[in-house]
């Protein structure tokens, strides 16, 4: 097998060197950008355990019918988006493009439906689509995916809505646009269908080539083609919810009645339709302002058919999934405050050999009880382990010199220039414990 790869060209003094690169449509998460993934995490674990949700983790692959039968044979996910290949046995596997169809498979394989109802559960983790890469799509990333099951209440759509709502909130996110829509159940949705592609074929040579193909394939998908000259006939396209069945229309007159009630405001969008096949009755998304055309940061909705589909118990399911590198971004954007990295309490520096013997001891202490303390290691001088400790923002700095080895003490410096004094080996653990309460 011949293995192609891209490399990058780096001049280093008189070398060129080839540099691996990450896969296109992947990126590595550095140091730095950790404390908005941290904080991100943190947030939405306070927000599941407000509401109630439990921890679910899934494998990272799956047999790949669970997708095509899952998400649908003729979405784009499935069609052109998974990471599929055969393993060794010959098992045709695919890297998860999202949870949903995941959480299902495991609701029913592990008989969670003899748990009490609803059956509430989330999950978080990278997940694959081959995208054609650009600012906030990713071919690997990151969801934050929450489903409840077994209840057909609107009052659950809500709850649904409100997770999402509730964490933005936490997040200090201004500027969302909540998009809500109703796109049927099977009693309704195909009546309604025939209505568009009547509406449609009337319109057909002035459409786009892709929208003549979804006319016959995918017609609901008409409703979200983004290319220009197909607007004005999205927008005098009939509505779904207008075309509702009383049932649908009952729970989507509730499930607005909530968010009116609450006043969460939204926008009512007949073209919401969503690029999975398994949605019916609610459908959402929230958009978020100033990250660019990959705006949407969250989608989700009702599944009521796909636990049957995948071979359990007719059970409705409501859910939706948030795409992290698009929160990231969008607190970036809006200068969201994120908690400032923890620095190290202490670095211990030393000189000569004797001294870091030392210093490797008194680390192992220290960090026994809980101190966060780091030391330079090799042969430097003390000022470039001072320069170091500054760069690390360590707030104490503890030196072992020859006179400090002599007296069996340590030289403890508050790095902003504060306190300075001498501290026995046995006590400078619980100095600066105290010194560490503001
Ligand atoms: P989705 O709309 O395909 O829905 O994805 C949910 C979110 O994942 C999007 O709103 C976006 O924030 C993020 N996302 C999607 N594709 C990319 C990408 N290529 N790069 C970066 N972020 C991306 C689902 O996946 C459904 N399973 C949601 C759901 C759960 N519905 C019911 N339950």
């Amino acid at each position: 097998m011949r293995i192609s790869y891209s490399f990058k060209q780096v001049i280093e003094g008189n070398d060129v060197k080839n540099v691996f690169q990450c896969p296109k449509g992947t990126k590595d998460v550095l140091p730095e950008e950790q404390v908005y993934w941290q904080h991100i995490e943190a947030v939405i674990r306070k927000v599941v355990r407000l509401y109630g949700y439990e921890k679910l983790d899934l494998p990272i692959f799956e047999e790949t019918a669970l997708f095509q039968r899952g998400v649908g044979e003729g979405t784009d996910i499935v069609e052109k988006e998974m990471y599929t290949f055969q393993d060794k046995g010959g098992t045709f596997l695919t890297l998860r493009p999202e949870f949903t169809a995941s959480v299902v498979r495991a609701y029913i394989q592990q008989g969670m439906s003899s748990l009490p109802r609803p059956v509430k559960v989330w999950s978080i983790g990278p997940v694959f689509r081959y995208e054609r890469p650009q600012a906030g799509r990713y071919r690997q990333f990151h969801q934050f995916n929450v489903e409840a099951f077994g209840e057909e209440d609107p009052a659950l759509d809500f709850e649904i809505m409100q997770v999402a709502w509730h964490l933005y909130d936490m997040l200090g996110f201004r500027n969302l646009s909540f998009q809500l829509n109703s796109i049927g159940c099977p009693i309704c949705k195909p009546a309604y269908l025939k209505r568009l592609v009547d509406y449609y074929r009337s319109r057909e040579t002035g459409i786009c080539d892709d929208c003549r193909k979804r006319l016959n394939k995918n017609p609901l998908r008409l409703l979200d083609c983004k290319t220009e000259s197909c607007r004005p006939f999205i927008a005098s396209a009939p509505p779904m919810y207008e075309h509702l069945c009383p049932e649908c229309n009952g729970h989507f007159n509730t499930l607005r009645s909530y968010l009116d009630t609450l006043k969460k405001t939204y926008t009512l969008n007949h073209t919401l339709v969503r690029g999975l096949d398994y949605y019916t009755k609610t459908v959402f998304e929230v958009w978020a302002e100033g990250i660019g055309a990959q705006n949407a940061v969250c989608g989700g909705g009702r599944y009521d058919g796909l636990v049957e589909i995948l071979g359990g118990a007719s059970t409705p399911g409501v859910g939706f999934a948030s795409g992290l590198e698009r929160i990231v971004l969008a607190l970036q954007q809006q200068k969201g405050s994120v908690p400032p990295p923890s620095p190290p309490l202490a670095y211990v520096s030393y000189h000569g050999p004797a001294a870091e013997k030392k210093a490797v001891e008194l680390l192992a202490g220290l960090r026994e009880k809980g101190i966060e303390a780091i030391m330079g290691f090799g042969a430097r001088s003390l000022k470039a382990q001072l320069r170091e400790a500054d760069r690390r923002k360590a707030v104490f700095a503890v030196l072992l010199g020859d006179l400090e080895m002599a007296r069996g003490e340590t030289l403890v410096k508050k790095m902003d220039g504060g306190m300075q004094e001498n501290v026995r080996w046995d006590d400078l653990a619980s100095v600066l414990m105290k010194a560490r309460i503001p």
